[in-house]
């Protein structure tokens, strides 16, 4: 298979496959925060990261939203639908943490009534900026209103699942980020759901997310290996690790 290199972002690179419908989605170890100011490399990360994406897509899907997974090609690959991906980043909200605190005078830890979603633009150098409809569908026109309506609506679902589904794993679901993009004009779930795009706390509290990593609290990999044991088991582990 001649693959060629379509685009290298901060932890993945997009490689087209034999299939022109399909892309390959390679996790690299890098992390990375403050849009990319701190950077760092850690071993086995694509691996986790690959892994929790291919299996929450695959609870996603089971629960009949459209995502863009096709196959996960063990350590650390993805295959999935090529989309044409919308600059946006779709944020679901069971728990205050984040950006919200500094919005809204909440404490961090207390439950929403009900889940949110909020859209922010995905622009690096804007800083990722908290937009709503009238700038996405009427001054941007990245999508129109119905379209605008799909996403919240799925957002929201998808919290309410992804929280039980967490539940059931002592894990409490706080957060997470969704990009989505379209393929024969559906919007399909893309990118990625892990460590890197959700916030979870362990039940006594313990940060398990990407959050270690921002605010420097140390045996981040552990974090999410923690994750990858709730979800998916020991399998795999000692290759990595061992
Ligand atoms: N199914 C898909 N089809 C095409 N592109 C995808 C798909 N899923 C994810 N992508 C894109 O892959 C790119 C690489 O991912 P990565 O997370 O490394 O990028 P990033 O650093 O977040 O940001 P940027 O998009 O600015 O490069 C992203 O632009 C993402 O939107
Ligand atoms: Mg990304």
């Amino acid at each position: 298979m001649i693959m060629k290199l379509l685009t290298e972002g901060k932890t993945k690179k997009v490689f087209s496959t034999s299939k022109d419908d399909e892309v390959l989605l390679f996790f690299k170890d890098d992390i990375t925060a403050f849009d990319g100011v701190k950077h760092d490399v850690l071993k086995g990360k694509g691996f986790l990261n690959a892994s929790i994406s291919a299996a929450l897509f695959q609870v996603l899907e089971s629960n009949g939203f459209k995502t863009h997974f096709v196959d996960f090609i063990p350590p650390n690959i993805i295959i999935a639908k090529k989309l044409q991906m919308i600059p946006l980043e779709v944020v679901g909200r069971n728990i205050v943490a984040g950006s919200l605190t500094k919005r809204i005078p909440l404490e961090p830890g207390i439950k929403l009534n009900s889940p949110i979603c909020e859209f922010f633009l995905k622009d690096d150098n804007l800083h990722d900026p908290l937009i709503n409809d009238e700038h996405i569908c009427n001054v941007l026109q990245i999508v129109n209103h119905e379209e605008i309506e799909y996403m919240r609506q799925t957002v929201k679902k998808i919290c309410k699942i992804l929280d039980k589904y967490f539940n059931d794993r002592k894990i409490t679901l706080v957060d997470f980020k969704i990009e989505y993009g379209r393929l024969d004009d559906q919007i399909y779930v893309g990118d990625e759901l892990n460590g890197d795009s959700m916030r979870l706390w362990d039940a006594d509290g313990k940060i398990l997310d990407k959050d270690r990593y921002r605010k420097d609290l140390g045996d981040v990999i552990e974090g999410y290996i923690e994750m990858y044991r709730r979800i998916i088991g020991e399998e795999g582990l000692d290759e990595i690790f061992g």
